[in-house]
């Protein structure tokens, strides 16, 4: 007998949408899957055909798969009972792909690992993703906690400290543009400060709680309801997570310790083979262009939020937070430049 007040066309149409939710974790997990994907196809059409359109493609792509993971989220975010805070955690997760594919590498080569990366990769994703699904399913978790407003400001306290270095450090990437010799001397500068004995793990040791106190922020906002500020301001957060772990892994334990290459200039740009021919280096492209995109994006999502708190009118707030994306996207298409080997 059907069920009084609800129709066969409605019953129909409630079916369907269970199905679209669980479709949803599978959306960000396809991005993250493609993703390396679309670096080994730019890689064999840049050797196979330098001068054709067919790398460009590809590169547009290996960007634009980790960039829709943002929409994903945000899509899942503009109504809270749209979809559960899992799906929208793992679509900043997924953003975060390409420090993850980095990751996933170097890890890889230090613990001598037999699988090929791709295969780790897919396992890693794969099961993320029927672990998303099964919380899914379950339907909607908790309601969101409290936001923690000390922790807030603490966050943004120790991002200041952490502003200063960035300042500098992308600051040297650009001096890059001049070449390699004068890239070092900038850099030799800030090496007085930065590598000191004291400076250098009281650093480090900031970062590590700026990793851990956005996460724990990162967790509680992606339970609410967000626009495409908070949507940006908490995706950045996730991918500059991935990213530093990634960088310092890198910089710290893998060329400095293990391997005892000096990180210069050489090593960032993965010399003598570039980062456009490399097959393995094509994965620090997206990854440090991201990288620098997200950390300028994320201070300025965080300046928007305080001229708010201070008053300040929602359109003058708005114009500083996009003249600080448009000068972000000038600043890392700058440097990417760099690398690749631009010099003026
Ligand atoms: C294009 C992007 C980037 C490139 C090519 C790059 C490259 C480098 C290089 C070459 C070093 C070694 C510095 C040295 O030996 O003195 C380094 C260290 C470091 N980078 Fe980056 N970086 C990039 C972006 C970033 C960003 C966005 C951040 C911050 C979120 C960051 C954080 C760090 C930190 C914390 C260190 C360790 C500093 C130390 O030696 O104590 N980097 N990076």
């Amino acid at each position: 007998m059907p069920e009084p007040f609800i129709s066969d066309e409605g019953a129909d149409a409630g079916r369907q949408l269970g199905w679209l939710k669980r479709l949803l974790p599978w959306i960000p997990i396809g991005a993250a899957l493609a993703y390396p994907w679309t670096l080994r196809l730019f890689h064999e059409a840049i050797v196979a055909q330098p001068q054709s359109v067919v790398p460009a493609i590809w590169l547009i792509l290996a960007f634009a798969l980790p960039l829709s993971c943002l929409v994903s989220a945000w899509r899942c975010a503009r109504r809270s009972g749209d979809a559960p805070p899992v799906v929208r955690r793992l679509a900043f997760v997924a953003l975060a792909a390409p420090p993850l594919f980095v990751s996933t590498g170097v890890v890889s080569s230090l613990v001598h690992s037999p699988l090929p990366d791709l295969w780790t990769w897919s396992i890693f994703w794969l099961v993320l993703g029927i672990g998303a699904a099964v919380a899914s399913s379950k339907g909607q978790s908790r309601p969101p906690g409290a936001m923690t407003g000390r922790l807030r400001v603490v966050h943004g306290i120790s991002a200041l400290a952490i502003l200063l270095f960035v300042a500098f450090h992308l600051t040297n990437h650009l001096f890059g543009l001049f070449g390699p010799v004068i890239h070092a001397q900038v850099m030799a500068i800030g090496r007085l400060v930065y590598r000191s004995r004291f400076v250098e793990p009281v650093f480090v040791a900031i970062l590590l709680f700026q990793v851990a106190s956005g996460f724990k922020l990162a967790w509680r906002w992606s339970a609410r309801r967000l626009d495409v500020a908070g949507v940006l301001q908490v995706g950045s957060g996730a991918y500059l997570a991935a990213f530093i772990l990634t960088h310092l892994n890198s910089a710290f334990v893998s060329a400095r310790w293990v391997h005892g290459i000096p990180t210069d200039w050489a090593w960032a740009t993965g010399a003598p083979e570039g980062l456009l021919m490399d097959a393995w280096n094509i994965r620090l492209l997206p990854h440090y262009a991201l990288g620098v995109f997200f950390v300028i994006a994320h201070v300025f999502c965080g300046l928007r939020t305080v001229l708010l708190a201070h008053g300040v009118r929602s359109s003058i707030a708005n114009q500083v937070w996009a003249c600080g994306l448009l000068g972000a996207g000038g600043v890392s298409l700058l440097i990417t430049a760099a690398l690749c080997g631009l010099r003026i």
